[in-house]
């Protein structure tokens, strides 16, 4: 049984490294990769990281070590996992809206490639043939994950080839002689329903007949993970019972293997992540307590891109009498962490831990108000270390240049 972080852990670090800090623990990621392999135990599947969800390639190090495998949103993506180590067979390159140069240099580093539009998957037929295997995204107008925002299934979602231009996309396949290796849906983030998936793998089933190359079906990432208590999950279990029937099924049908891949963010990674503040102001009028502290929507912006919730706790305080606040940022705009919750008194000085704040936490934070970046630490194997250090002043002028 994993136990996240002690509030004494947190406040030790925070007192060492300063605040705002996030904090991240690799046996919780480390407890996370071995829970799917557990569940997936009999059915042939690959996981891959999603590392837009956390890039620090301390934590990139970590996945590689527990032997998962990585899936990027972008060159520069490819290029840190190759810079951490990764095989190019072992990285997986899902980007949209893009250059086919960047394809191109994909190609280059011979790591596995999804390609998202017919635009570039014409480039890619009229350069490569059928040298290299190449995926197919498509959107299968489903409408799922947690939020409008978190959506990339839907009828108007700009990810993936529609899947109504089946026959513009056989065409190329034709034309080209492009061999299909993968197909690949991702519905959005924060599935609770395993029947989204499920649903996912039934159009496979319609699609494979059309692609007798393919040999992986890559469902995404999207494993819910619990942001509060009692919050709905993905049933990983079930999931891995289903998909097993699936495959199953197939292989009776198509008398060869097929392999499931998913591309797991938040799962692996959110419930390892700590942000931990300092209040710097406490305002207390007309029965709101604000509780104002040192960072803001430049280090996390979930709660205010997503209306997200994150746990919030007192660990400088964690037995006195309990009070509602509403938690706050420093930036120039509205950036509430929390409203309402009850916490034990809060003090100016004390600090307050954010949980849950592994995923799309640092790794959407900016430099908004000329403010720094926080540092991160990651817990290996209990012992803190700093993996990167708080901006300073001139991280604000590295790559301003002056007008001559
Ligand atoms: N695969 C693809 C193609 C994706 O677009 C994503 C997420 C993932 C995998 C990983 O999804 P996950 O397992 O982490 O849910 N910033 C938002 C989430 C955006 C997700 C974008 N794509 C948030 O903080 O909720």
């Amino acid at each position: 049984m994993y136990k996240e972080l002690s509030a004494e852990t947190l406040s030790k670090i925070a007192n060492t490294y300063g605040t705002p800090v996030y904090v991240y623990d690799t046996d919780k990621i480390s407890h996370q990769f071995e829970q799917l392999n557990k569940e997936f135990a009999k059915t042939n599947t690959r996981f891959f990281y999603a590392s837009k969800a956390l890039t620090n390639i301390n934590i990139l190090q970590h996945i590689l070590n527990i032997g998962c495998n990585v899936d990027c949103s972008s060159i520069n993506e490819a290029k840190l996992a190759i810079h951490t180590g990764f095989e190019p067979t072992n990285i997986l390159y899902t980007s949209n809206g893009i250059d086919f140069s960047e394809i191109e240099e994909a190609a280059a580093l011979g790591v596995h490639i999804n390609i998202d539009s017919l635009s570039n998957l014409e480039k890619f037929g009229k350069k490569f043939g059928h040298s290299y295997p190449v995926g197919i995204r498509l959107r299968p107008n489903i409408m799922a994950g947690g939020n409008l925002k978190i959506s990339t299934g839907h009828q108007s979602s700009k990810f993936g080839i529609p899947i109504e231009q089946l026959n513009e996309i056989l065409q190329l396949v034709k034309k080209y002689n492009l061999y299909i290796r993968g197909l690949h849906i991702h519905t959005g983030s924060e599935i609770k329903d395993v029947a989204v998936f499920m649903k996912v793998a039934d159009i496979f089933v319609d699609l494979i007949p059309h692609f007798p190359e393919v040999s992986f079906l890559d469902l995404g990432g999207g494993f819910k993970v619990a942001y509060k208590e009692k919050d709905p999950t993905t049933d990983i279990a079930e999931l891995a019972h289903e998909i097993n029937i699936f495959l199953t099924g197939l292989e009776k049908t198509h008398l060869r293997q097929f392999e499931c891949w998913f591309e797991p963010g938040k799962y692996l990674v959110s419930e390892a992540g700590y942000l931990v503040t300092k209040v710097n102001v406490l305002k207390d009028f007309n029965n709101i307590a604000f509780a104002g502290v040192d960072s803001g929507l430049n280090h996390l912006i979930r709660p205010m891109m997503y209306d997200a919730y994150h746990r919030i706790e007192n660990i400088s305080n964690t037995s006195g009498n309990k009070k509602n606040y509403t938690i706050t940022g420093n930036i120039c705009e509205t950036d509430t962490f929390g409203s309402d919750r009850l916490l034990h008194e809060v003090r100016e000085g004390d600090f307050l831990a954010i949980y849950n704040a592994g995923a799309y936490g640092f790794e959407m934070s900016s430099n908004y108000n000329a403010r720094f970046k926080p540092a991160e630490v990651m817990v290996k194997e209990g012992i803190p270390q700093l993996i990167r250090k708080r901006d300073v002043f001139a991280d604000l002028l590295r790559n301003q240049t002056p007008l001559i």
